[in-house]
């Protein structure tokens, strides 16, 4: 069984997507401890429904950001985790960090990236009158929002859309593809070949979203 550890520093959506695909069986994964930046994190009330395991970790109370990281790498590392989701963790981790669980941290953003890096990536993809936008699972590296892609979905943005119709259908995504990562770590799937990453076995679907082109009838 994996063992996960997961960030969180709000709502906590994407947590309760993966605690409810481990409690029907999709997911073969443990959530050893949920770690959060944030102490009033809604995230944290939804571990003590569930039972999970959780602490909190402010970087108020560190001297530098390395001390405030490495805290909370000894204790996902006390808690034998082996892979580590980032889960609306509000924070760019470090070289320190990530080298600690280099290749196993995984995170998920709400755009196609590199597209719409950053924050308020929903807001980026209307403002920016984008067609398409989405989600990806990505690994976590020195850049941010660069990281390897292990899964996009895609989503149509439609004229009628604003940032939070749109938040809420790429969210819907969210719920599944990082879930489905989880299980593909599971299953030792997820093979990295320079920046690429390849899900052994994965199948690939295609999605009608192309635009009807008039003149080719
Ligand atoms: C999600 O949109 C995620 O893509 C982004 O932060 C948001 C977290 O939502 N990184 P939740 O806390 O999982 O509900």
């Amino acid at each position: 069984m994996l063992k996960i550890g997961v960030l969180v520093s709000g709502r906590g959506s994407n947590l309760q997507a993966i605690i409810d695909a481990i409690d029907r069986g999709a997911v073969k994964a443990k959530i050893e401890l949920v770690l959060s930046d944030n102490p009033d994190a809604y995230a944290l009330q939804r571990c003590g429904k569930h039972g999970i395991k959780y602490d909190v970790v402010e970087r108020k109370n560190f001297k530098s950001r390395s001390d405030f990281e490495m805290s909370i790498v000894g204790k996902l590392m006390d808690s034998g985790v082996e892979l580590v989701v980032l889960a609306g963790f509000m924070r760019i981790l470090g070289r320190d960090f990530i080298s600690s669980y280099r290749d196993r941290i995984i995170n998920i953003h709400p755009s196609l990236i590199p597209s719409f890096q950053g924050l308020h990536a929903q807001r980026q993809a209307v403002d920016f009158g984008a067609k398409f936008s989405g989600c990806t699972v990505h690994i976590v590296d020195e850049s941010v929002d660069a990281g390897p892609v292990i899964v996009q979905a895609v989503v149509p943005v439609l004229p009628e859309d604003d940032e939070d119709t749109l938040s809420d259908k790429i969210l819907n995504w969210e719920h599944k593809i990082l879930p489905q990562t989880v299980q593909w770590f599971s299953e030792g799937r997820v093979k990295l070949n320079g920046r690429k990453v390849v899900v052994e076995g994965a199948k690939y679907g295609t999605l009608p979203v192309n635009p009807e082109l008039e003149i080719f009838g």
